[in-house]
């Protein structure tokens, strides 16, 4: 197991999935409010992936929206994909690594929440995304560590996790040297020191 996917797997035992699961919610709302307002994929059937699917969380609420016909999570902690399964019974869900995972369908939407900087090798995870996406596709994350998130640099020590640290600008590039259009970015919830959480988009 790797150092993250290990802490996460312990996180799990120890039900701070629902932490999370809170404490991401108004970001992923807001992902949400991207999907109805910059893109018609989600009035028509459309396939969704969740990279770092955590309890499953998103999956299932993805799932209320009648127009997606296939769900899947992944995640390498296999207590965060237990969990899943015994929540929900209509969503996949994937228990491993994303960086040894060759994806297995065309998605009209790549979606991940707080989980791109864990990855070693980026640029090969962005490669597959931007392969396994249908044309016109959707691939989007949020992400609270980067270089410009202060509070954020030092997860590392406190939490046990080996993080790659990125700014906005290089995070924008990686996504552009990938392959990716129309690449966007917000930042949403800023507030004192934090500099909020960098939601980050684009199409294939
Ligand atoms: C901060 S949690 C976020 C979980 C979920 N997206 C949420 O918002 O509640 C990050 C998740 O990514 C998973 N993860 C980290 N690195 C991974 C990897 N290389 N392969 C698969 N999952 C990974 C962890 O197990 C963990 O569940």
């Amino acid at each position: 197991m790797n150092i993250n996917i290990d802490t996460f797997n312990n996180w799990a035992l120890l039900d701070k999935d629902k932490g999370m699961e809170r404490g991401h919610a108004s970001s992923v709302s807001k992902i949400f409010e991207i999907f109805e307002s910059e893109s018609s994929i989600i009035n028509i059937p459309f396939k969704f992936l969740d990279l770092g699917c955590g309890n499953g969380w998103v999956v299932r609420k993805i799932l209320e929206n009648r127009n997606c016909t296939y769900a899947l999570g992944v995640d390498g902690a296999p207590e965060m994909i237990k969990k899943a399964r015994n929540l929900d019974s209509i969503g996949e869900y994937l228990n491993i690594n994303i960086e040894d995972w060759t994806f297995n369908k065309d998605y009209d939407i790549i979606f991940s929440m707080e989980t791109f900087y864990y990855f070693k090798d980026l640029e090969s995870v962005l490669k597959k995304v931007y392969n396994n996406l249908n044309d016109n596709g959707l691939f989007i994350i949020g992400i609270d560590h980067y270089l410009e998130n202060k509070p954020s640099l030092t997860w590392d020590k406190e939490f046990n996790l080996s993080l790659n640290t990125l700014s906005i600008n290089d995070w924008v590039s990686k996504f552009k040297i990938s392959g990716f259009k129309n690449v966007q970015y917000i930042i949403h919830d800023k507030k004192e020191d934090w500099n909020g959480t960098l939601i980050l988009y684009g199409y294939k």
